[in-house]
């Protein structure tokens, strides 16, 4: 698979794999043989970039994404970058499948968290380490701070920031140079968009997640598609409602065509759309399937122009959608 490279000098495949939904928010886990084999094929077909947190797990395994990730990758731990994220998490008293995020920074937190992902992932450094959303007890520059000394002490390579805005990523770059930020960004959530001015000025990457809109965008799913209650994120996702099914006909029908103009899948022109806007956004969509895994990677070899991009924004501002995902519910 081609290579990018995220802030000045993060080298790491073009699409990433996304992993939270080997273990977390989209269902049951799945099987840990199944999703340790699908680990080595996305190495096999070139994927070098994989993405985890802390906090993808069960309440019975609340780590456990990082546990299959450490186990799976080690035998090819020095051709790989693994990114993880520190500083929430959930609020288990909720009901609901997609808990309350209840955001913690607090510096000697943040050292008990990089040990715990360190051992976990059975590494000596994580290549890039996140702070998932953002603590308003814990100035970023705090944060910061201890990024520094983390690389300092060859514990983290990189560091980045999750669902930022250019403000706080400002702050932070100030104290310890930010890599990426890692936004959702998709067709259907493009708000981030104007923040591409400040990463071009600061060379700072943007690492895509949710880029197709948790899947929807595939136009895989329909009315009749089922969530679990209990542990499936879309039963609650504006985008997956049976009235924004309807809503959203002309969106699919419109991303279905485009994809066979370019004989793509849907997913793949998700993902060509973004490739195609910056040299510095690498998409990490998320699968637990080895046919889909290919598919997706196969993305990174279409190339679209700048007019075709431009037509493919026009559109978009203009067909009508539903509103789509924009996080879980931070309690501050
Ligand atoms: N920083 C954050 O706060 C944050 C938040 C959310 C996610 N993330 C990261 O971003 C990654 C990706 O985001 P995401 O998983 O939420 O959304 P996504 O990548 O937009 O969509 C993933 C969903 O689409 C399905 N899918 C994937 N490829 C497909 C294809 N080619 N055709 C049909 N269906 C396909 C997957 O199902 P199958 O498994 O059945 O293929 C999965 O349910 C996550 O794994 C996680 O690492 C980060």
């Amino acid at each position: 698979m081609k290579t990018r490279t995220l802030g000045k000098d993060f080298t790491v495949s073009a699409v990433g794999l996304g992993c939270m939904g080997m273990s977390h928010g989209y269902g049951q886990p799945k099987d840990v043989r199944e999703m340790t084999e699908l680990l080595a094929k996305a190495v096999d077909a070139g994927y070098t970039f994989f993405d985890t947190a802390e906090v993808y797990g069960t309440a019975d395994d609340p780590h456990a994404n990082e546990t299959l990730l450490g186990q799976a990758l080690k035998p090819f731990r020095n051709r790989i970058q693994i990114g993880t994220k520190f500083g929430i998490h959930f609020d288990m008293t909720s009901p609901e499948p997609n808990k309350p995020i209840v955001p913690d920074a607090r510096p000697d937190l943040i050292r008990k968290s990089v040990e715990a992902s360190l051992q976990r992932l059975q590494t000596d450094h994580i290549d890039i380490y996140y702070q998932h959303r953002q603590d308003p007890k814990v100035p970023v520059e705090d944060v910061a701070a201890v990024m520094a000394d983390l690389m300092q002490e060859g514990k983290i390579l990189h560091w980045g920031l999750s669902e930022v805005d250019a403000d706080t990523l400002r702050r932070a770059h100030a104290v310890c140079p930010v890599t990426a930020v890692q936004n959702r960004y998709s067709m259907m959530a493009r708000w981030y968009e104007k923040m591409f001015p400040v990463l071009e000025e600061l060379q700072v990457g943007l690492v895509a997640f949710s880029p197709m809109a948790n899947g929807f965008l595939t136009a895989r799913y329909d009315a009749n598609s089922q969530f679990d209650p209990d542990t499936d994120y879309r039963r609650n996702m504006p985008q997956f409602q049976a009235d924004a099914m309807e809503e959203n006909k002309a969106l699919l029908q419109w991303i279905q065509d485009l994809a066979a103009s370019k004989q793509a899948t849907p997913a793949q022109l998700s993902l060509a759309w973004m490739l195609s806007k910056k040299p510095w956004i690498v998409p990490i969509p998320g699968t637990t399937n080895p046919g889909r895994l290919l598919e997706n990677g196969g993305a990174a070899d279409i190339e679209l122009t700048a007019d075709e991009v431009r037509k493919i924004d026009e559109a978009l501002d203009k067909i009508q959608m539903s509103s789509v995902f924009g996080g879980s519910v931070v309690r501050g």
